[in-house]
Order: structure tokens, then C-alpha cells, then sequence
């Protein structure tokens, strides 16, 4: 099959798809012919990128969903719209992700770095995974950063009471997002849903942008010397869709090659630990 068409009859859900690298992962998938769900949490902001990536893939089947990750009601309510619209799921793409500079908390009471950057997509994952079963093959594709090299999980303080810095709070909630990516391809061995994580390296994009203290001081002085957007798609989009990739499961990738994450990261117990407290921390009685 031409490297055009080889995501046609495929639908794929990209969080953050209205932005940076997500919206240019969407657009590269749409291209390829897969009917596209951009998961914008900002309705003005998810209807221009509809309007460009719809306009530039020549791709009618791009849409737009509503998805803020900073809500557990929200992504409650997004999996429930999916499901009633779309029969299938081939790729999920984890990508949605910010820097805060000071210790904000969501209305569920969890740490917004953390709960955007990491929870609510693997509430939206566990949620989604009936019609992703039901796909395989299929996948699940998480953005992590190779600052979760620098992390270090502390279970007894997963919502940074003791002390927030913007940096480590973000670094950890990365590390989370590789050890799900391992304990998730764990559990589904033998599904045919694979999950892999993938660290874009560093990309001008808008992370950041928004005054988040040293961390996004620093990324906003280095962004001229940071790859293009499109650039930073290329591991998302090769891991997605590659038909190499097939089979491939609980892998860490970095310019299209798998690569060894951090040593935290493969710890087997520790990855238990996190997913029993992440089913905590997303139990709700409204469910
Ligand atoms: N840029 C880099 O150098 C770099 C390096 C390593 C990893 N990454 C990772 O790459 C991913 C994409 O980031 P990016 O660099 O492309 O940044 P970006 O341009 O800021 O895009 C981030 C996307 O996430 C969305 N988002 C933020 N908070 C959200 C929420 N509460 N609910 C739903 N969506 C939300 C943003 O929506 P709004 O536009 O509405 O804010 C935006 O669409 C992130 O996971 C990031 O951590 C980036």
C-alpha cells in the first residue's frame, strides 16, 4: 500500500491535536487517509485547527471532539461521545501535555501537572480500551520526554504536597506515562492492542509558553535551536502507522528507534504501585 493511503478505513484520536506536535501528528495521519478525532480541550482553538488540517490533509474526515484533561467528568464525557460515534479505534495518541509553574490543583482534587500530563490519559486510555480491543490490531501511542530520566516517583507524595517545582512535578509525571506504556503492554499481551511511548526530542512548540517559571523560561530561550513541529511528528506518526511496527509492544522510541528508557522506568513493582494508585485517584461514584 502507498505510504499515502495507509491509514484509510483507520480512526485515530490525537489529544492536544490544535497545537505543535500533536496538530502536525494529526495532520501527517489524516494525510494518510485515517479519520481523524482531535481531542482540544479550547472549542475556538480545536475549530481552527479543524478548519487548517482539514483544508491541508484534503481529508474530510477530520473532527473535532471536546476533551479537557484537567476533568475527569470531562474525559468521562469524551469517552462516552466517542463511543456512540465511532464504531472503531485503531490509534490512540497520548499526546496532550503542559508546564505549570505553580502547584494548581484540578477539580478532582489531583495535581493539574500531573493529572493533565499523565492521569487523564490513563483514564482516557482504560476507558477507550473496549473499542480499541475490538480494533486490534491497534494502538496506543504515549508522548513522554527524555525528562523522565531526571525523575524519581515518590508514592507518598505523587501530588507534590511536600514541595512543587515545575520541573520535577513534569519530569515524574513523564516517568509515569513510560511505566504505564510498560505495565499497559503488559496487560494486554495477546489483545493485539500495542503500547508504546515515544520522546518527540526538543520541539518549538508552545509548551511553555505561557510563563511557566525556569522550565519554560529555558525552553522558550532555546526554541530557535528546537526541531519544527514537523519534525518532532515524525517518531509519533512512525509509531502510529508503520506497518514494521506491527506486533511491537512496551517499547520507548526516540527518532524512530526503539531506545532504553530510564532505569525507574522498567521497575515491574513500581509500575503495579502506579497503576493501583491511578485507579485511586480516577474511582469516582459518578462513574
Ligand atoms: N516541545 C518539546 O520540546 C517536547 C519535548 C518532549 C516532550 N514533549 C511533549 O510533547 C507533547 C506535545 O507538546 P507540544 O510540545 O506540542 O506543546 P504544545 O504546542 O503546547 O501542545 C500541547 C497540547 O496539549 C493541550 N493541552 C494542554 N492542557 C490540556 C488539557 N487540560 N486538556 C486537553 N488538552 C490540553 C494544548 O491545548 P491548548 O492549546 O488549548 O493549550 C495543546 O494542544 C506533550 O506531551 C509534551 O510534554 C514536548
Amino acid at each position: 500500500m502507498s505510504q499515502s493511503r495507509l491509514m484509510a478505513g483507520k480512526t485515530v484520536v490525537v489529544t492536544g491535536a490544535n497545537s505543535g506536535i500533536g496538530k502536525e501528528t494529526a495532520l501527517q495521519l489524516a494525510k494518510m487517509g485515517a479519520t481523524t478525532v482531535l481531542a482540544c480541550r479550547d472549542r475556538g482553538r480545536g475549530l481552527a485547527a479543524l478548519d487548517e488540517l482539514k483544508a491541508a490533509s484534503k481529508n474530510p474526515e477530520v473532527h473535532l471532539l471536546l476533551l479537557d484533561l484537567s476533568s475527569q467528568a470531562s474525559v468521562r464525557a469524551f469517552a462516552r461521545e466517542f463511543e456512540s460515534r465511532y464504531r472503531r479505534l485503531d490509534v490512540l495518541v497520548n499526546n496532550a501535555g503542559v508546564v505549570l509553574p505553580k502547584r494548581e490543583m484540578t477539580e478532582d482534587k489531583v495535581v493539574t501537572m500531573f493529572a493533565v500530563n499523565y492521569l487523564s490519559q490513563f483514564l482516557l486510555t482504560n476507558l477507550l480500551l473496549p473499542r480499541l480491543v475490538a480494533s486490534a490490531p491497534s494502538r496506543v501511542v504515549n508522548i513522554t520526554s527524555a525528562l523522565h530520566f531526571k525523575a524519581h516517583l515518590d508514592f507518598d507524595d505523587l501530588q507534590s504536597k511536600k514541595q512543587y517545582k515545575a520541573s520535577t512535578s513534569y519530569a515524574c509525571a513523564k516517568l509515569a506515562m513510560v511505566m504505564f506504556t510498560y505495565e499497559l503492554a503488559r496487560r494486554l499481551k495477546s489483545t493485539g492492542v500495542t503500547v508504546n511511548c515515544v520522546n518527540p526530542g526538543a520541539v518549538a512548540t508552545n509548551l511553555g509558553r505561557d510563563g511557566a517559571g525556569l522550565l519554560g523560561a529555558v525552553m522558550l530561550a532555546a526554541s530557535p535551536f528546537f526541531n519544527p513541529p514537523e519534525k518532532g511528528a515524525e517518531t509519533p506518526v512512525f509509531v502510529a502507522s508503520a506497518p514494521e511496527l506491527l506486533g511491537v509492544t512496551g517499547k520507548y522510541f526516540v527518532d524512530k528507534r526503539q531506545q532504553v528508557s530510564s532505569h525507574e522506568s522498567y521497575d515491574e513493582l513500581e509500575a503495579k504501585k502506579l497503576w493501583e494508585a491511578s485507579v485511586s485517584l480516577t474511582t469516582s461514584k459518578t462513574r
